[in-house]
């Protein structure tokens, strides 16, 4: 039986996760960590060939069944796909929605069509697919669902960043429907990070460069946190003391003291070229 999520566990040997965003930073590394405890998995993302070299590496070193599925989750067809993996074929015992993005651009530069692709991915992918696999669940009586939020979402801590209001998004909606699953035996959860060494902000424009080496968090920490928040039935996550603090901070900090704030430091915003 793995030692991952308890709560899931349904009494089979071989429990089977699908984590999106499964081939960088903290899905690659929930990968590693559910194959080693004995998950079988159904790994997503765009680029096919580097899923299949991950697929690889982890069904080679684990032992485990590993499955890719290539999908673009901001577009109707990528959603739909995973959407049909998680309702027919062999009952999925945890979701991990993990793939997210930011933009490079406050929304006063940002072209309609980027935010409409940013919401896609990080709010409506994680609707859907979480949609589709509960009712599978909330019948077996078993299962959990990780949604990945982040710190980002306890605050508007950047002017004209909206990437805040989709993980804003994704922790109201997590604590929301986990109250209603919880009865039937099922987790929903949201894992909320603060800055975790990926390929995230690389991708994303953002310069990292004046952040303090105190700031950052490793991803393999961040999902032990996560499990055992997950075992103890926590609804919302926020791996690491220093970012429990800052989000009791960011819950009891006056607004406009916030946004002073917010504008001022370098540290919260680390981006150039806005
Ligand atoms: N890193 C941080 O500091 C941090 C902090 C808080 C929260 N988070 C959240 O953590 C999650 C994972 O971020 P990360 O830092 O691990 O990012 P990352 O290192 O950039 O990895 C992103 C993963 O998502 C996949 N992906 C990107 N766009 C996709 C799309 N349209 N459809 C399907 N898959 C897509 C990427 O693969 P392909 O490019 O091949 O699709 C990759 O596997 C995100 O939701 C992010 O918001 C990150």
């Amino acid at each position: 039986m793995p030692a991952t999520p308890d709560p899931v566990a349904t009494g089979r040997t071989d429990p089977l996760a699908v984590v999106t965003g499964a081939t960088a930073g903290i899905g690659a590394a929930f990968a590693r960590r559910l194959a080693r405890d004995g998950y079988d998995l159904v790994l997503v993302a765009r680029d096919a060939t580097r899923l299949d070299g991950f697929a690889t590496e982890l069904s080679e070193r684990h032992g485990r069944s590993v499955e890719t599925l290539p999908a673009d989750l901001s577009t109707e067809d990528g959603c739909a796909a995973v959407e049909r993996r998680l309702t027919g074929g062999r009952p999925v015992d945890l979701l991990v929605n993990n793939a997210g993005i930011a933009l490079t651009r406050s929304f006063l530069r940002t072209t309609v069509e980027d935010e409409a692709r940013l919401l896609r991915l990080n709010v409506s992918s994680v609707m859907r697919l979480t949609h589709a696999v509960l009712p599978t669940m909330t019948e077996r009586r078993a299962g959990a669902v990780i949604n990945v939020s982040s710190v980002a979402g306890f605050g508007a801590l950047e002017a004209g960043s909206t990437y805040s209001a989709t993980k804003a998004w994704v922790t109201n909606f997590s604590e929301s429907v986990g109250q209603a699953a919880r009865p039937y035996g099922v987790r929903v959860m949201a894992l909320c990070p603060g800055f975790t060494r990926t390929e995230f902000h690389q991708r994303a424009g953002i310069n990292t460069s004046s952040m303090p080496g105190w700031i950052w968090l490793d991803a393999d920490a961040v999902i032990d946190d996560g499990l055992r928040d997950l075992r103890k039935g926590r609804l919302v996550s926020v791996p690491d003391w220093k970012y429990k603090l800052a989000v009791v901070a960011l819950r009891h900090t006056p607004q406009r003291l916030l946004h002073r704030l917010t504008r001022s430091t370098k540290v919260l915003v680390g981006r150039g070229g806005r």
